[in-house]
């Protein structure tokens, strides 16, 4: 770690403003980016939370917004002591920019603790901020149990977020299951709806997987995206362990064909599918999934859905489930003997059994208002999966088990 900078230093001091506290938010819960100046009336370099997404069992990926162009770098501790700081990125820069920062920490260890801080240096050398210590626990393949957290559909409804970040327990991973917008109609939407959603610090004490919905991938500044939204190997599709569940996450694409004049040739999703196939064949191989005893898909829009008839697109048809994702996948998560598809899309809460044809239950959460939104706490240990999914009243709308190496069944 380094010693105090001799530069002036600002710290987030997470000023509360009159229209947050009209909101119901607790103060306790709001972030610290709206940064307040101490000893300096000049607007802050930093523009949102650190946001803590990507977890690894050796480290993770730090994503923040800023005013102005910058230089950035991550300082870590442990509880025992140990420390350090990460900051070149892959070409050997100081990750730098005037939108987005984002340093990848690697060489951390498994199930482990740590509290983690962003430094923040203006390109002129002349100012430096620090954000506050955030706490992160690396990913441990080889826990005997694991907790994570869902969401899904929140579409900028900040009144539905803010509930769903009060209410959400710390978790080994938060998993945002697409639709976090409506359309990217404008690039200004996209650093408050994915770095500081409903103003609140949504990645404190539960680092964020996310996955890409239709709406997510729609308007025509979708494809900025991906530069700020970190994932484990830079792609939208990847598996992990956690404890004895191995998750997978897959990229259902859009919920029309590829050629839909509404998309205005801009998205090529059936060539995703088909390279995700591809890719699902050899990494459902590899020990740590191929032996996981809980075995898991989350992927926006859901594999199946209580009403698959076929849909006019040249009118207001749309696909419920992914049909086309689904033809591309089925065989070989099934030769995988997945347990369970995790989705939203459809804005009202379902659970469809195992059948035989689909030998995979498949559960979806709510939608973006509040009376309509839902989120899903997960557990696993050597026992069971057990996923409940949750109104914002507290109101269970299912609970789901599975036992290891088994099917699923509600109960
Ligand atoms: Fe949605």
């Amino acid at each position: 770690m380094k010693p105090p900078s001799p530069l002036p230093r600002r710290r987030f001091l997470g000023a509360v403003t009159l229209g947050t506290l009209a909101s119901g938010l607790s103060p306790a819960s709001l972030s610290s980016a709206q940064a307040q100046t101490a000893g300096s009336s000049t607007a802050p370099l930093t523009r949102t939370p650190l946001s803590l997404m990507a977890p690894r069992p050796d480290g993770f990926e730090a994503v923040w917004a800023v005013n102005t162009l910058c230089q950035g770098r991550i300082a870590w501790e442990a509880d025992d002591g140990t420390r350090g700081s990460a900051s070149p990125d892959a070409f050997g820069f100081v990750p730098q920019g005037s939108s987005v920062l984002r340093v990848r920490v690697n060489g951390l260890k498994p199930g482990t603790q740590y509290r983690v801080q962003a430094i923040t240096r203006s390109a002129d050398g002349k100012t430096e901020e620090t954000s506050v210590w955030k706490s992160f626990r690396t990913l441990d393949t080889k826990a005997a149990s694991t907790s994570f957290v869902v969401w899904n559909d929140t579409h900028v409804n900040n009144a539905t977020i803010q509930k769903l970040h009060t209410t959400t327990p710390a978790a080994d991973f938060l998993l945002w299951n697409g639709d976090t917008c409506n359309d990217w109609t404008s690039e200004d939407l996209l650093i408050p709806t994915l770095l500081h959603p409903g103003q609140c610090d949504i990645t404190e004490g539960r680092p964020l997987f996310m996955t890409w919905g239709n709406h997510d991938v729609r308007g025509r500044h979708a494809y900025v995206m991906p530069s700020m939204v970190a994932t484990p190997n830079h792609r939208p599709f990847y598996a992990f362990r956690s404890g004895p569940l191995a998750a997978v996450c897959l990229h259902t694409g859009e919920d029309k064909p590829d050629d839909h004049p509404s998309f205005g040739g801009r998205v090529a999703f059936d060539a995703l599918r088909h390279e995700q196939a591809v890719w699902l064949e050899e990494t459902l191989r590899r020990p740590e999934m191929r032996e996981a005893p809980y075995r898991v898909v989350f992927c926006h829009i859901p594999l199946r859905w209580k009403d698959e008839s076929v849909q006019d697109y040249s009118k207001t048809g749309f696909d419920r489930h992914s049909g086309r994702s689904r033809a591309a996948w089925h065989d070989v998560l099934v030769r995988w003997r997945v347990q369970l598809i995790v989705s939203g899309h459809t804005h009202q809460p379902a659970w469809l059994p195992a059948t035989r044809e689909f030998p995979y239950g498949q559960l979806i959460g709510g939608g973006p208002s509040p009376t309509a939104a839902t989120w899903m706490q997960g557990t696993a240990d050597r026992s069971r999966l057990e996923i409940v999914v949750r109104a914002l009243d507290s109101t269970v709308k299912h609970t789901v088990q599975v036992a290891p190496g088994r099917r699923t069944r509600a109960v």
